[in-house]
């Protein structure tokens, strides 16, 4: 089937909102399960898959997503362009809590994950290129998507992918920082790099929840503050996909 569009959607973003006409699809990979089923319909008069990462009722846990199934699935039933919805701490100071960023680079500090189809025995090892972890025309895509929807977001940035499922340490933050790192999340790898070795367009909607550990005023980082300014992020989401569909 053709996909114009495939999302995969984060921590807050578990169904597409405005996706009609639905189709629910289970899809068997050599690699287990995906996070749930991928629902395909309409939107903005395109075909979108959408497939929540944690599950419809968020009971993954980022070090347990099966990315490896996830992108297969995603592949497997067409979807040949994808963008990756994350939910992520802020690092630098202009990407506080409800700011949207289309990372351009990632660190991956994440470990013990499955982060190649050539992990099984007897498959052919391919080394890819990884220069630029993001598709940059799907990036520019999705800016100016958001530019055309009246939604601001920033241009790039460094996402440093941590294992989760707790946040960090300030000391883990400040060592980020020094790296480079401008936002941390917990689900931008192996995500990204199963997308490349498929093929697929893949590029990140990067949803700021909070600023990361010692980033902001704060002692401690409030849950129900992440839901709540993840809330007003999301919502956001559907303007510049509906404007990315129609362009
Ligand atoms: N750290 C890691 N992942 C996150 C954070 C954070 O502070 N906020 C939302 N996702």
């Amino acid at each position: 089937m053709t996909i114009d569009l495939a999302v995969i959607g984060g921590s807050g973003l578990y169904n597409f909102p405005g996706l009609e006409n639905t189709t629910r699809h289970r899809i068997e990979t050599p690699f287990g399960a995906a996070s749930g089923d991928i629902v395909v319909g309409e939107f903005a008069g395109r075909r979108v898959a959408f497939l929540a990462r944690h599950g419809e009722s968020h009971t993954v846990p980022p070090h347990r997503v099966n990315y490896r199934a996830n992108l297969w699935a995603l592949h497997s039933l067409g979807a040949r362009r994808v963008i990756g919805v994350n939910a992520v701490g802020g690092i630098r100071a202009d990407m506080g809590p409800r700011v949207i960023v289309v990372p351009d680079q990632i660190i991956d500090y994440t470990h013990g994950r499955y982060t190649s189809f050539c992990d099984i025995e007897g498959a052919e090892v391919r080394h890819i290129d990884f220069s630029e972890p993001y598709t940059e025309a799907l990036r520019q895509q999705l800016m100016i998507a958001a530019n055309k929807a009246g939604v601001a977001v920033l241009d790039g940035g460094c996402y440093g992918a941590t294992q989760g499922p707790r946040l960090e340490t300030r000391a883990e933050i400040a060592r980020m920082k020094r790296d480079g790192c401008d936002l941390v999340g917990m689900t931008g790898m192996p995500e990204a790099v199963l997308a490349r070795e498929l093929d697929l367009e893949y590029a990140c909607l990067a949803l700021v929840a909070n600023f990361a550990a010692g980033c902001g005023d704060e002692a401690e980082i409030s849950i129900e503050e992440i839901f709540a300014h993840l809330a007003a992020a999301t919502a956001e989401v559907p303007r510049i996909l509906s404007v990315l569909l129609k362009s």
